[in-house]
């Protein structure tokens, strides 16, 4: 099996110590930085703007990979992506033409990555699939970190992985919500490429980093 990448979620690191935190994680052997934006309407939580993550930016050179929980999602494509967004994935849900706003978000010259929530069937993208750099499967409902994850959807990386084969393209397949080193094999073995990490990167604070992320690496 091969070695996911990890993409720490910040929204479990010390929001008065954001780049710090990115600096930390960057030297710790992160490969991206997840960022969550949400907005108190599309999820029940609110979190970072596009600001944030411009001033962010600087603190690292590793891709930003922005998930975007915000409805209607198109008006900030363009405020995030040029704010220093690398990867943007939206939620189909947030919008009413997902194949023009992943085109947008290619225009716009970041990758482009749909989102599933747990209930979210995998047809969104059988028509589409050319136009998709990334696949997310969240294995908690979005809104909050530190929840447990849903084992049911590891059928669902399983058949996003089989969906991606058959095409053969080159889409990374990756995972959010309650990844730990227990479930991070399970999701590795079922097809997915990257995993997002809060809490179990975040926990024992900057010196346990490299270790957690080594962790979630498979040891
Ligand atoms: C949930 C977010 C996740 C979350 C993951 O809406 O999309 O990225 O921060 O946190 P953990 O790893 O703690 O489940
Ligand atoms: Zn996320």
């Amino acid at each position: 099996m091969s070695t996911p990448i990890i993409a720490p979620s910040i929204l479990a690191s010390d929001f008065a110590k954001l780049g710090e935190e990115c600096r930390a994680i960057e030297a710790a052997g992160a490969d991206w930085v997840h960022i969550d934006v949400m907005d108190g309407h599309f999820v029940p939580n609110i979190t970072i703007g596009p600001d944030v993550v411009k001033a962010l930016r600087p603190h690292v050179k590793i891709p930003f990979d922005v998930h975007l929980m915000i409805a209607p999602v198109d008006p900030y494509l363009e405020a995030f992506i040029s704010a220093g967004a690398d990867i943007v994935t939206i939620h189909p849900e947030a919008g009413p033409h997902l194949h023009r706003s992943l085109k947008r978000i290619r225009e716009l010259g970041a990758k482009a990555g749909v989102v599933f929530n747990p209930s979210a069937p995998v047809e969104y993208v059988e028509w589409i699939l050319e136009d998709v750099d990334q696949l997310l499967v969240m294995t908690v409902n979005p809104g909050f970190g530190g929840q447990s994850f849903i084992s049911s959807q590891l059928r669902k990386i399983e058949r996003l992985r089989k969906m991606i084969d058959a095409a053969g393209l080159d889409i990374q397949l990756e995972v959010d919500g309650g990844v730990t080193p227990v479930t991070a094999p399970q999701c590795v073995a079922a097809g997915a490429t990257a995993l997002v990490a809060g809490s179990a990167v975040f926990k024992g604070g900057p010196e346990a980093y490299a270790a957690n992320i080594r962790a979630l690496k498979g040891g």
